[in-house]
């Protein structure tokens, strides 16, 4: 049963700037690719197991959607589940759930390639920008589905009960359609050619994840790629883990450039992350890689980072996902930065609040915003919009000059699993009340 969402919030004690926080966090599993494998059990004649699930309010919501789908989702213990293929199915997704979450389009494609239908509403999750879902539509169209506007939701259909592979062009790069689709395609007839696609990390660890169980798939983490349909074995008895996630990787990373003497960040994935560690690097930050850890550290406490300019771009350009983090270290770097949003329009809306703690912002449009620093931060009242901003508060409050309090924490809890243990085990003085 969905747990009411919990009015927490979180209370802060700043450090006024001093690099005092120290030790290891180790990474959960990344949000972001454990939706779509999540979405995926819907392919299965039988089902798998997936490790290093971070226990985050995103993961349950997707359980229970696929609970409801007909999916059994086992929990076999902390960060274990296990997802098996029902008998009957239901093919309309549940309304109150799919509006918290936009990634519950991911089971659109799916369920449609699967079932041959599927009704859902209009996605909600963050208030970063509207969201629209015309690559969805479109592509569901040329697989020979049929969509139909209900009242505020969309009934998707196919007369034959099955897709039709077909070849589709995005007209922009789209991280969850292009994993919809790549997963339609497993289940669809003939083949599937996708162009334009997003190249996150997180899509070719889906694919692998699919290949290992007989999916025919090319390409994944390049803008094409190729789907033969045909199903996927059973009795593959594969688990599946988890891999690292790299936004709260890079969400460490800043913290730790800011307020660390020395944070060793382990069970991350650094090849993930190059754009950042090269970024932070060049203005300053001495930052080491190892294959599964990054250690930061700031030996000499007069370092100033030098301010940088910053566009966010689909992989493997600067992640959207860091860009509020990003923009709170901007606020102590030296002189003039910017930051320019190209991916979603609104995602800039949390910077009133950096100002009213002390940062110098100049908003240029609702998509670049000029930074003046190094400014420093007192403590506020705060609320947190989406999860990465949430997430940047956290950050502007552990630097700030005394107290503050995040409210709204549901946000945070959505793709942050254990965040107030994780910081107060370095240093940072968090209570959750
Ligand atoms: C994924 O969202 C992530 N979510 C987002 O992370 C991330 O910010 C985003 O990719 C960009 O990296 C998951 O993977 C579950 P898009 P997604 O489709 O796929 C436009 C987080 O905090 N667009 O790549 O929904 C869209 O408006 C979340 O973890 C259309 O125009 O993002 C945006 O401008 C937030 N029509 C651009 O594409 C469509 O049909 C890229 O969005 C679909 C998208």
């Amino acid at each position: 049963m969905e747990e009411t969402i919990k009015k927490e919030k979180f209370v802060i004690k700043g450090l006024s700037g001093k690099k005092t926080l120290n030790g290891s966090v180790k990474i959960s599993g990344a949000k972001n690719v454990v939706l779509p494998i999540m979405a995926s059990s819907i392919l299965f004649e039988d089902g798998f197991t997936a490790t290093n699930v971070p226990e985050i309010e995103d993961v349950k919501r997707m359980g229970e959607l696929l609970e409801q789908i007909g999916i059994g989702v086992e929990q076999r213990n902390k960060n274990i589940y296990s997802f098996k293929i029902g008998k009957k199915f239901n093919t309309e997704l549940n309304r109150d759930i799919s509006k918290k979450m936009r990634a519950s389009i991911l089971l659109t494609g799916p369920m449609l390639s699967r079932f041959g239908e599927v009704y859902f509403p209009h996605p909600g999750g963050c208030v970063i920008g509207k969201r629209p879902i015309d690559l969805f539509v479109n592509g569901f169209k040329k697989m020979g589905a049929e969509v139909r506007d209900e009242n505020d939701g969309y009934k998707i259909f196919t007369q034959k009960g099955k897709l039709n592979g077909a070849e589709i062009f995005f007209n922009l790069q789209s991280h969850t359609a292009t994993e919809t689709f790549l997963m339609a395609g497993v289940l669809a007839k003939g083949k599937t050619i996708l162009k334009n696609c997003a190249m996150e990390p997180e899509i070719t660890n889906l694919a692998d994840f699919l290949v290992t169980h007989g999916a025919k798939i090319k390409g994944a983490g390049t803008s094409t790629i190729e789907i033969i349909g045909g199903g996927l074995l059973k009795d593959k008895k594969i688990e599946y883990v988890t891999m690292p996630d790299r936004i709260e990787t890079g969400s460490f990373l800043i913290l730790g450039a800011l307020s660390a003497k020395k944070l060793i960040i382990e069970k991350c994935n650094p090849d993930d992350l190059e754009v950042v560690i090269n970024i932070l690097k060049e203005s300053g930050v001495r930052i080491t890689t190892s294959k599964n850890e990054i250690i930061v550290e700031n030996n000499n406490p007069k370092q100033i980072f030098n301010g940088v300019n910053i566009k966010t771009h689909e992989y493997p350009g600067f992640p959207t996902d860091l860009q509020a983090p990003m923009t709170i270290f901007l606020t102590q770097a030296q002189g003039e930065s910017t930051m320019f949003e190209t991916i979603f329009e609104g995602r800039l809306n949390y910077t009133e609040n950096l100002v009213r703690m002390g940062a110098e912002i100049l908003v240029w449009n609702p998509y670049k915003i000029e930074i003046k620093g190094p400014r420093k931060l007192k403590g506020k009242k705060l609320e947190s919009p989406d999860i990465r901003a949430g997430l940047a508060f956290i950050i502007a409050s552990i630097i700030a000059k005394g107290e503050s309090e995040i409210d709204n924490v549901y946000y945070i809890d959505r793709g942050y699993e254990n965040i107030e243990e994780k910081l107060s085990k370095i240093g940072v003085n968090i209570k959750r009340i």
